[in-house]
């Protein structure tokens, strides 16, 4: 992990809500991993300040080209001071941070959930499933289609995306469940990924248990510390029928889907 200030390369809008940016790093930060989260100290905003750092999912990162990606959405004080770096500006980040994703060699159909933030998330996860030679069926969740980010990425790596969406009343844990079902009966499920929706979550952790199925997914929390120091983003897992408290910012944010409790 190290702390350091990275130099921004674009900080583009993606759509209403979200931006892009790109910075360069040294090559230790670029060593992360799909899972892992970087703590960024925000720029403050006119008349507004930030106090603590925020935890943002990679995105993408380049070992070659030293650089690292965020997605993100602009929610906040913090999230508008992103909004105002500009090519060029220095912005402070922390990481790599936590657990990431461990995709086990044997898993050659995976079926990726996403909702919002989360689809930033899975996203790394298209390269290092294809690097593994796995093949990714993208379940990708939104409130409408302009909303839907990460399919590119998915697509690019030759991944089937499958788009859900609230304006369309395809996003529906009934409809979810469905879907998958369906990929459970054509063999293209053996192994769960999720991030971004407890609903969606839910479902997997029931279709995981009935067709004993692995599975990981990434929680989102609310973190200060991010380092595993202030037990602020403390959440229960339910071991083997034993509830057990773990900080997702140390032990996470990557979980066994079947131990979350969403
Ligand atoms: Fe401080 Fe996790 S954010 S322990």
């Amino acid at each position: 992990m190290v702390s350091e200030l990275a130099v921004v390369i674009t900080n583009e809008v993606v759509n209403d809500e979200y931006r892009h940016l790109v910075a360069r790093c040294s090559k230790q930060a670029a060593t992360a991993a799909p899972g892992q989260f970087f703590q960024l100290l925000c720029p403050q905003p006119p008349g507004e300040t930030p106090f603590l750092r925020r935890p943002m999912s990679l995105y993408g990162v380049d070992p070659v080209k030293q650089q690292v990606e965020f997605l993100y959405k602009v929610t906040g004080a913090g999230t508008r001071g992103l909004d105002m770096l500009q090519s060029g500006d220095r912005v402070d980040i922390m990481g790599p941070l936590g657990v990431g994703f461990t995709l086990n060699p044997a898993w050659t159909n995976i079926v990726a959930v996403g909702r919002g933030a989360g689809l930033a998330t899975l996203a790394p996860l298209a390269k290092a499933a294809k690097e593994n030679g796995a093949h990714v069926t993208a379940l990708l969740s939104a409130r409408s289609p302009d909303l839907l980010v990460s399919a590119e990425l998915f697509q690019r790596q030759g991944m089937t995306v499958i788009s859900i969406t609230d304006s369309e009343a395809t996003s529906g844990p009934a409809n979810v469940e469905r879907i998958i079902r369906g990929l459970i009966g054509e063999g293209r499920c053996d192994a769960f990924i999720t991030c971004g929706s407890s609903r969606l979550t839910r479902v997997q952790q029931r279709l995981a248990k009935e067709f004993a199925i692995p599975g990981q997914v990434a929680l989102e929390q609310q973190m200060a510390c991010g380092i595993g120091l202030c037990y602020c983003c403390v959440r229960d897992f339910n071991i083997d029928g034993e509830i057990v408290s773990r900080r997702v910012c140390w032990d996470g944010p990557v979980f066994d889907l079947r131990e979350a409790l969403v």
